[in-house]
């Protein structure tokens, strides 16, 4: 297993207070890694640490297996932090190729590569200055220029805000097909988990500053477990039903009127009858699946930090 990424009880304070404290961030190669957190959480200033844009306090940053990265193991690296700028009296491939010339890529044709690869067709942009596009289309932009130089691994600082649900799902399929067809590792930061939760591989939840979890698709696959919701008139009678009578051992109270029931979940017409034959009323009975959400609400509980 190769790690492009990881953090050491990584550490920002401001004054005596940390924002970011004791983080161990474990990024490898190939993964699609989902850093998330609400507003004022610490995302932008653990990507900064990690890309030697801002002091670290306290801690350790290895990129590569580098714990001194050099120019070369950052050259690896394209980031998009924050909103991207531009010089907006130019085009896009004006733009692109002052980065092309700051960064001494020799081959010019990366550019419509990179504007191709990130979505953005070269003809209906051709002249267009950056100042007439739109947000969504100055976030492509801003993921050809972190694209340009070739990178293995790609930082990104919520590329998706302020995009439109086409658009937030038009740039999800440009980083799964980034990953997917050329290798490229991402950590990419949100405060959105449905988003998240359809992208990435691997999941760090940072609140507060800290580190709560990091889960994998297979943590996250058992935590969206299926169930059956029942709501009755008697919870304790119908639990107890349910264990002695039905021989299930895996389910929920859920306030006061709910059960959660998690095994036998397609004998849902022996376990109504059981209950109705014992006089319990079945107000509700339904499908679903636990998400990710109810977990990310449930571990980030309180107020965010902003
Ligand atoms: N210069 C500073 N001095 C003091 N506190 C700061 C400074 N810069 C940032 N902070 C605090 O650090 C915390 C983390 O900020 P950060 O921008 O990393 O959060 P974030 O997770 O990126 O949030 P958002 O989702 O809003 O972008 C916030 O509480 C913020 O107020
Ligand atoms: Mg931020």
């Amino acid at each position: 297993m190769k790690y492009l990424v990881r953090t050491f009880n990584l550490t920002k304070k401001y004054k005596n207070t940390s924002v970011v404290e004791n983080l161990n961030l474990n990024i490898e190669q190939g993964q699609i890694y989902g850093f998330l957190g609400k507003n004022g959480a610490g995302k932008t200033t653990t990507l900064r640490m990690i890309l030697g844009l801002m002091k670290i306090s306290t801690g350790e940053v290895e990129l590569f297996g580098e714990k001194n990265p050099t120019r070369s193991i950052y050259k690896k690296i394209g980031s998009i932090i924050e909103y991207p700028g531009f010089y907006p009296n130019l085009t896009a491939e004006e733009n692109l190729d002052i980065h092309r010339r700051m960064m001494k890529i020799e081959n010019q044709k990366r550019i419509n590569e990179t504007l191709t690869m990130v979505g953005l067709d070269s003809n209906s942009i051709k002249g267009k200055k950056v100042k007439n596009f739109s947000l969504g289309m100055k976030q492509r932009l801003g993921l050809a220029r972190a694209l340009l130089h070739e990178p293995e691994l790609l930082i990104l600082d919520e590329p998706t805000n302020g995009l439109d649900p086409l658009g937030i799902k038009s740039m999800r399929e440009t980083l799964i097909a980034l990953c997917k067809d050329r290798g490229i590792t991402i950590l990419v930061s949100s405060h959105l988990l449905s988003e998240i939760e359809q992208l990435a591989t691997k999941i760090g939840i940072i609140d507060k500053g800290h580190l709560i979890e990091e889960l994998t698709y297979d943590d996250l696959q058992k935590r969206n477990k299926k169930y059956l919701k029942l709501k009755v008139s008697d919870v304790k009678e119908a639990c107890s039903l349910i264990k002695n009578n039905l021989n299930i051992k895996d389910y929920e109270i859920i306030g006061k009127d709910a059960i959660k029931v998690y095994e036998k979940i397609n004998e849902s017409s022996t376990i109504a009858k059981t209950l109705i034959k014992n006089d319990i009323e079945l107000y509700e009975m339904s499908f679903s699946k636990d998400n990710l959400e109810d977990y990310f609400v449930k571990v980030t509980e309180g107020d965010s930090n902003v």
